[in-house]
């Protein structure tokens, strides 16, 4: 069993220590938040030990696996120090998404870690669910041919107004994520981004891709629907099939091209994925899966580097934004 400690314990650190406590593969052991009375009321809850100073913890419990999931400015300015502080302590990462809000600070916390040879994983939860899986599969054993192209949304309220660019930093990582899945590396980006009525941030953006590999690829996301319907939908399309993969996890349909049979997957009612938060279970499982089975940490599914991949085509977006041109992704 792996040893485990969670760094920052708002609603998901707290999320992530619950589901650590119940996974076979590990053993909670300590809990800290610079807000000693989160720490105390989850170890309460959960048994492990509370802490408020991270090196002190690292030094105490000596944990196999650390969780950050602090926060921050533009939700990622806080990952950057606890991450740094357990990767050198000898601990395997998985931090929560934007890996950083400056790149800077995300490609030494990368290039950290592969220096020191630990597993270092972002909470790219939306691409571990059955559905994203069988996809993938689909387009690995041929089924969409030749790549043309990639349709992506996603679509959720947030009404925080911490920084012009909150809405593309802290939400896209996870679409562009998903669209790396599909399509690999993008090369350049165009964003065009407005304002929702009474709101001073870009609540709402539409990004052009076009990957390294030819493929052309679209994204819509938006901090300003109320949740309830559908949130997010992937849809990737090639000469020889097409599918559409709604709200993650809830159904995928391959439709082959010239073939007016589709085949439908849809999440099962025994055994299927019950809500949003599994995405956090299947990722943290798979996480740990990993570590145990000793993998070379770049073979971590949703890795760091796929966390700063997709951070530099939000940059590239965001520079795309100010200037009314098409960026390349540095
Ligand atoms: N993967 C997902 O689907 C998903 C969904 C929502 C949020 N998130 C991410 O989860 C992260 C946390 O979100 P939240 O809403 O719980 O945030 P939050 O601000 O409520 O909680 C963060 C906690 O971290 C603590 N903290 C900050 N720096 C610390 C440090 N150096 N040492 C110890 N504690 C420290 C803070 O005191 C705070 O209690 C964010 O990065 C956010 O982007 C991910």
């Amino acid at each position: 069993m792996l040893r485990v400690c969670v760094i920052g314990l708002g609603p998901i650190g707290t999320r992530h220590a619950s589901i650590y406590k119940e996974d076979p593969l590990a053993e909670l052991v300590g809990l800290c938040d610079v807000r000693r009375e989160r720490a105390d009321a989850v170890a309460c809850r959960l048994g492990a030990r509370p802490f408020c100073n991270v090196p002190e913890m690292l030094e105490a419990l000596r944990p196999d696996v650390v969780s950050v999931a602090t926060g921050g400015y533009e939700y990622g300015s806080d990952h950057y120090q606890p991450t740094v502080q357990a990767l050198e302590a000898g601990c395997h990462v998985l931090c929560e998404k934007p890996i950083s809000n400056e790149i800077a600070k995300a490609e030494e916390m990368v290039s950290r870690a592969r220096e020191r040879g630990l597993c270092f994983g972002v909470n790219l939860n939306h691409r571990f669910t059955p559905a994203a899986r069988l996809a993938k599969q689909w387009q690995e054993e041929g089924r969409l041919g030749h790549l043309l192209f990639i349709n992506m949304s996603m679509w959720i309220k947030n009404p925080a107004e911490s920084s012009p660019y909150f809405q593309i930093k802290a939400l896209h990582p996870h679409t562009v994520d998903i669209m790396r899945y599909y399509c690999g590396d993008v090369e350049a980006v165009q964003c065009f981004a407005t304002k929702a009525p009474g709101r001073s941030i870009w609540s709402t953006a539409q990004f052009n891709m076009r990957f390294r590999n030819g493929v052309v690829g679209h994204l819509t996301g938006s901090y300003d629907i109320e949740r309830g319907h559908p949130m997010e939908r992937c849809e990737v399309a090639g000469v020889k099939g097409r599918f559409v993969l709604e709200d993650m996890f809830r159904e995928l349909t391959l439709y082959p091209a010239g073939n007016l049979e589709k085949t439908v997957y849809s999440n099962p009612i025994f055994g299927g994925m019950r809500d949003f938060e599994d995405t956090f279970t299947n990722r943290i499982h798979r996480f740990l899966e990993q570590v145990t089975e000793g993998i070379a940490p770049d073979e971590i599914d949703g890795s760091g580097a796929d966390g700063l991949a997709a951070q530099k085509v939000l940059a590239a977006a965001i520079e795309s934004l100010e200037t009314e041109r098409v960026v390349g992704v540095r």
